[in-house]
């Protein structure tokens, strides 16, 4: 069975997706439970692009030691010479460069002839190559490129030094057969091909990236890009967890395996879509709530005779409702640290003091703490590391009720990040509108809220209210998140969160460039 790495891009490809902001505590946090899942490299970030991309991608590579970080650099020495500077402290610094390859971006994206992308490339390979062990360079729009091109510039690449190539599809283009195809020709053309692993990257524009990754797995690759619950630009990304189960089901067809530890996909899956405010579809492969569901009669009665009936996929194996200990009232601190460390976060002395009394807390209200509820707390105190001064809910009240004569009013006090302490009344159609006219009109910042959506953590009544809002927060999107015990609170919560998410990205931005 030859091994397939599985090189995870969840914080730079799928950072890309509209409105998701992830601060550095988060970045840190997801990759942590990535070293956990077992990826074989995280891309962290492209440090070039700004500085809270290069802190995360430092941040990650000081701490990050048992799977490769690798980072993002356009094929130019200043990206490169940043990129050095976040990833030096990493066990074994890899840098990923890249530059088009197809006829449409090198004339109207890069104004280059096809020789100056060749001549670019090699330079840039060799460039990183100076200080960098592992140097993958990627072929942006390759699967829109000329084959026989790409055979060219492939073979002088890997004769400049690089270790691993990469051929993106970059737009969602390409179908299975093809794909395969284009990695057999390269494979039989470029005489050093055996130096370098090859690897590939799927969009997802026509439903492929899946079926295209699993098509160029069967055709030499050896290592597949993706993203976690496949987010990223536009369409998004292969789901890195539908390819690895869909191995490791097959295992009977696909004579290939990876090193993924399959029973934390779930968590990993939650905790990503938590912190990126992008909710998993239901009916989504391998983790949609659905997944493991049966609606219908006959299939009911399959399941419950024999569950192979209708179940090729057991929620057991990508860790849905693995036995794990329930906390309730009676819980104390070592079972609370135990539970902490099962669901995979890493927190000082002071933040578990913290946490821990959060949890007290909720047990007054609810007589069974489940998961979801934890990480909640768990990634608000994450969330809540960053030392600046941000945006506070201080009290709201809301008047509600049936009739025309009711009109929903919404009372509303903040704490601004200069600690003055405002409020102001409003009215709307409905509750939400009256809260959020409330809290945009005690803002400083310019909002407009884009999209709102609430659902709820756990059943049952005493379920915590989850909302996740996408708002324009002075012509940048951010998505926010809010929990708490009643609805309105977490949708008063997540506005709030969107705007200090943007007065994050603001301060960290603000700093001195990255020092070369
Ligand atoms: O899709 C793509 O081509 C990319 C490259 C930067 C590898 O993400
Ligand atoms: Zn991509």
């Amino acid at each position: 069975m030859t091994k397939i790495k599985i090189f995870d891009t969840t914080l730079r490809d799928g950072e890309q997706t509209p409105g998701v902001n992830l601060n550095v505590m988060e970045k840190l946090e997801i990759a942590r439970h990535l070293e956990r899942l077992r990826v074989d490299r995280i891309e962290a970030g492209f440090p070039a692009s700004s500085e809270g991309d290069f802190q995360a991608v430092k941040t990650i590579a000081d701490t990050i030691k048992d799977t490769s970080v690798i980072a993002l650099a356009r094929t130019v020495q200043k990206d490169i010479d940043i990129a050095w500077e976040a990833l030096k402290g990493a066990e074994e610094p890899a840098i990923h460069v890249f530059l088009a390859t197809s006829p449409i971006h090198m004339k109207y994206k890069l104004n280059m002839t096809p020789e100056e992308v060749i001549e670019t490339s090699v330079n840039m390979v060799k460039y990183a190559k100076q200080r960098f062990p592992i140097v993958e360079w990627s072929a942006e729009d390759a699967t829109r490129s000329d084959w026989d091109f790409l055979v060219e510039i492939v073979e002088k690449v890997i004769t400049a030094g690089a270790n691993v190539i990469n051929l993106p599809d970059t737009v969602g283009y390409t179908m299975p057969e093809e794909y395969g195809n284009m990695f057999k020709y390269i494979r039989e053309r470029v005489s050093n091909i055996d130096k370098v692993a090859l690897s590939c990257h799927c969009h997802d524009d026509l439903g492929m990236a899946v079926a295209n990754s699993l098509a160029a797995i069967q055709n030499g690759v050896t290592q597949v890009e993706g993203t976690i619950n496949g987010i990223g630009e536009r369409a998004g990304n292969a789901a890195l967890e539908e390819i690895a189960v869909a191995l490791k089901i097959r295992s009977d067809y696909y004579p290939y395996h990876t090193d993924l530890k399959l029973d934390e996909i779930k968590r990993t899956s939650d905790l990503i879509a938590k912190f990126t405010g992008i909710a998993v579809q239901p009916n989504k492969a391998v983790i949609g709530r659905n997944a493991y569901a049966h609606e219908s009669g006959i299939h009911q009665d399959g399941v419950l005779k024999n569950t192979l009936t209708y179940e090729i996929i057991t929620p057991e194996l990508v860790g849905v409702n693995s036995n794990s200990i329930v906390l309730g009232k009676h819980s104390g601190r070592h079972a609370f640290k135990e539970k902490v460390n099962e669901l995979g976060f890493t927190l000082s002395d002071e933040k578990l003091n913290v946490a821990f009394k959060q949890f007290k807390q909720l047990t007054d209200r609810k007589k069974e703490v489940s998961d979801d509820d934890i990480t909640a707390i768990l990634m608000e105190i994450t969330t809540n590391t960053h030392q600046i001064k941000k945006y506070e809910l201080e009290m709201f009240q809301i008047q509600y009720g049936t009739g025309t004569a009711n009109i929903p009013t919404a009372t509303v006090s903040i704490k601004r990040p200069d600690e003055q302490v405002v409020q102001t009344a409003c009215t709307g159609n409905g509750s939400v509108e009256a809260l959020y006219k409330a809290i945009d009109a005690l803002i400083i910042e310019d909002t407009k809220l884009l999209d709102y959506q609430i659902s709820s953590i756990g059943g049952g009544k005493d379920a915590l209210a989850v909302s996740t809002v996408q708002l324009d927060v002075n012509g940048d999107t951010f998505n926010g998140r809010g929990t708490a015990s009643d609805v309105l609170e977490a949708s008063a919560n997540a506005y709030i969160n969107a705007v200090n998410r943007y007065l994050i990205k603001k301060s960290t931005e603000e700093k001195a460039p990255a020092t070369i």
